[in-house]
């Protein structure tokens, strides 16, 4: 049978625009990121590569600060690892309560559906977050298993206090988990302290890395609760009974991780290390007030209160009149500078303009405020 040549198009070499990323995410890569991606590979059970998830392991738990033993990325973006989050914690018929005051807090919502729980939703506007009075009213009504909440929700730029919340959990024999995408190495993480059960996130963010890895961590409550199981979790890849034999002594082979991502992921939390977690922290807050400031400068406001006002995700109101899409795309033609509009609830309402990791510094600040500038006056 001859060869069909239909599909053999004529392609040039790949030339990517030169974009700053300052949207919700992706960010950009740090650049010793890329260059670490790059490396030659080893085989999945090599020595070295072996060696260098136990390092990925450790550097990970050094940025949410845990000791929780199941500490890794899992092979999938940000929803892999809430869906391992989730399908790990949750058992069919489960009451599940989660915290819905923003985009992914419904998606948390859709995915323990999906796992079979009775899921009760706690809304509250967007933009804003729960109070322990608020969590503790909701507990008493649905008793949950499982507590869900974001803690810096990407879709509105607000971030969850969770100082007590483990009390109401122990109350109640509850598990708590937290949505840590867009904090994650830019936005104070206390795991242990905050006595938090599952956390789980995205390399895109504030680690400074491709999309591809979703870290995940477990504690000793959940691993307690996954052996005593009375079925399998129902999702085999992001079964951690399984997973968890791969990363932890015994490396017996799961799935074939993506091995450079791993390199990449690597560089970025040695990159935190580095810099110190503290004043990584100090630097995203820094460089978040000079944006804040030079945003009023020019008569916009931010959505969410300052005190509770992520660092690394801004939402900022769009003035009347003005066309929000139109002005996300001129910034994106004519000035290589991507932000992006709002979703659900805020579509058309603000931008959303992230400063995560690498690109969290005063230049991309001015940059950004002297093209929107220009754009805002036309
Ligand atoms: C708060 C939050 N949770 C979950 C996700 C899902 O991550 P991913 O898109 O990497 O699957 C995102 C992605 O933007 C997010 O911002």
């Amino acid at each position: 049978m001859p060869v069909s040549d239909a599909h053999r198009i004529q392609t040039s070499d790949l030339d990517t625009p030169p974009r700053l990323l300052l949207g919700p995410g992706p960010s950009n890569a740090h650049p010793r990121v890329l260059r670490a991606l790059s490396n030659r590979q080893v085989g999945h059970l090599d020595p070295t590569f072996i060696h260098l998830m136990n390092e990925v392991q450790s550097l990970l738990k050094y940025a949410w600060q845990t000791e929780n033993p199941v500490t890794i990325p899992v092979s999938g973006t940000g929803s892999a690892a809430m869906e391992a989050a989730v399908a790990n914690t949750v058992e069919s018929g489960d009451s599940v309560l989660v915290g819905c005051n923003g985009y992914f807090g419904e998606r948390m919502v859709d995915m323990a559906s999906r796992y079979g729980a009775s899921v009760t939703r706690m809304e509250a506007a967007w933009g804003t977050a729960f109070d322990l009075e608020t969590i503790r009213t909701a507990m008493e009504s649905c008793r949950p298993q499982v507590l869900g909440l974001v803690h810096a929700e990407t879709s509105t730029g607000a971030r969850q206090p969770l100082e007590g919340v483990r009390d109401l959990c122990d109350e109640f024999d509850c598990l708590l988990i937290i949505d840590t995408v867009t904090s994650l190495g830019g936005v104070e993480l206390f795991l242990d302290e905050w006595g938090v059960d599952a956390a789980y996130s995205g390399t895109q963010k504030c680690l400074s890395c491709p999309p591809g890895l979703g870290p995940l961590t477990l504690g000793p409550r959940v691993l307690e609760r996954l052996e005593k199981r009375s079925r399998p979790v129902p999702n085999w890849y992001l079964d951690m009974s399984l997973v968890g034999k791969y990363w932890g002594s015994e490396r017996t082979y799961h799935h074939t991780a993506p091995i450079n991502m791993n390199y990449g992921l690597r560089e970025a939390l040695r990159l935190i290390a580095e810099e110190d977690l503290e004043a990584r922290w100090e630097r995203h807050r820094t460089n978040a007030n000079l944006l804040w400031d030079g945003l009023a400068d020019l008569g916009l406001s931010c959505h969410v209160d300052k005190e509770i006002r992520l660092p690394s995700l801004t939402t900022v109101r769009v003035p009347d009149g003005v066309d929000s899409g139109q002005v996300a795309r001129t910034l994106l033609t004519e000035y290589n500078i991507e932000i992006a509009g709002g979703l659900g609830a805020l579509a058309g309402k603000v931008w959303r303009v992230g400063l995560m990791g690498f690109n969290s510094r005063p230049e991309n600040v001015m940059l950004l405020l002297a093209a929107l500038k220009n754009v805002l006056h036309r």
